[in-house]
């Protein structure tokens, strides 16, 4: 063992100790029972799109700020809306171990104590991702066999801490670049592509249950990042690589949903992979008009229409609840007003386009 890796090991030790602490107190905090409970009976009276996704056998999410929960009105719309929950970002490991062997899970467990408590499933998001990795490994200078170790030590750590508790995780998020070239960073530059498997196989190996997702965005239309998408996952199961799903974030702007959604859910699923939504929206030119806000309705119509004309789509995933926490906003400035509720909370256009994309 390398003296990094005695280091790293020090560190997860020291951090070990206070997570089964922490784990024990979550079991003591939250209710028993299945992680994945049934649909709630409640749910079936009202209609919510999580329970007009539940006809289809499908699940309804969003992505949740922990930070937000505290205040009631966004709390009751993630419990009664959504039957999966997606952290937006307390699981990224830039967040769980900012310093290195230092770690904190608060977040994140507040997120997992949520969906559990309302009989939700969770996402894990994700475990790898070139473009947001803690600046002590982005700066680190690894020799390939020290980050392979990193790697592997760190995805079998968060894994095995929400083993039974995440369904499934996106083990690598966004490993292409928009032309179809991988993305470089510092674990491509080191290891190539086989960082992927190998991050594949350190969660299956901490736990056999957890879907494991490969998580990309502009790969919903044909072209080079599809390709390239499509023969990763080819090459992956080829090798016995333990790959479950493909997700497609599905970032669109309303009036551009790709037409090709349909196909290419269809394609991964042939593969012999799950294919779910991962992070939708469809951002407007602000200010929104009656208009624009139809046009997008017909957009998440239409996203819901995919999913469901593909038996391996499991679900629909939006990537926050209201417009008043996007993030759009900060990353495509003139742009807003993407998610189903608005500002203040309320259902919009695109709300009922989706529910009866479900029940039709
Ligand atoms: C975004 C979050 O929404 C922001 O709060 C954060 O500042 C940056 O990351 N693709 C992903 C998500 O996979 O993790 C990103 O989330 C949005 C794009």
């Amino acid at each position: 063992m390398n003296k990094l890796r005695r280091i790293v090991r020090a560190g997860r030790t020291i951090a070990g100790g206070a997570n089964i602490l922490c784990a024990a107190c979550c079991i003591a905090t939250l209710a028993s029972g299945p992680v994945l409970a049934a649909p709630q009976k409640a749910a079936a009276k009202s209609v919510s799109l999580k329970s007009a996704a539940a006809v289809k056998g499908r699940y309804f999410g969003a992505a949740i700020d922990p930070a937000l929960l505290a205040e009631p009105s966004y709390r009751k719309l993630a419990a009664r809306e959504f039957s999966a929950i997606t952290p937006e970002n307390a699981m990224k490991w830039q967040f769980v171990e900012p310093a290195e062997g230092a770690f904190n899970w608060r977040a994140a467990d507040e997120v997992a104590a949520f969906a559990r408590s309302n009989g939700q499933k969770l996402r894990g998001h994700n475990l790898l991702w070139e473009d947001h990795l803690p600046s002590w490994v982005a700066n680190g200078r690894f020799t390939p066999a020290a980050l392979k170790a990193l790697i592997e030590d760190y995805v079998g750590v968060e894994v095995a801490r929400y083993k039974g508790v995440v369904y499934a995780w996106d083990v690598v998020n966004e490993p292409f670049a928009d032309d179809g070239g991988w993305r470089r960073g510092v674990l491509y530059d080191a290891l190539g592509p086989d960082y992927i498997a190998i991050a594949l196989r350190a969660a299956r190996a901490a736990d056999a249950h957890a879907k494991l997702y490969i998580n990309e965005y502009n790969v919903e239309r044909h072209g080079a990042k599809f390709e390239a998408l499509y023969n990763l996952v080819v090459s992956l199961k080829h090798s016995g690589a333990p790959i479950d799903g493909v997700g497609l974030q599905s970032h669109f702007v309303a009036g551009q949903t790709p037409s090709d959604l349909p196909a290419i859910l269809a394609k991964f699923a042939a593969l012999g992979v799950d294919v779910t939504i991962t992070e939708l929206d469809l951002r407007i030119a602000l200010p929104a008009s009656s208009q624009s806000l139809a046009r997008q309705a017909e957009d998440y119509r239409f996203v819901v229409d995919s999913c469901l004309s593909v038996a391996r789509c499991v679900g629909v995933t939006t990537w926050g609840i209201s417009d008043a926490h996007s993030w759009i906003p900060s990353f495509f400035p003139g742009y807003g007003a993407a998610l189903l509720f608005d500002d203040g909370g309320n259902p919009k256009p695109a709300y009922a386009a989706a529910i009866s994309a479900f029940r039709k």
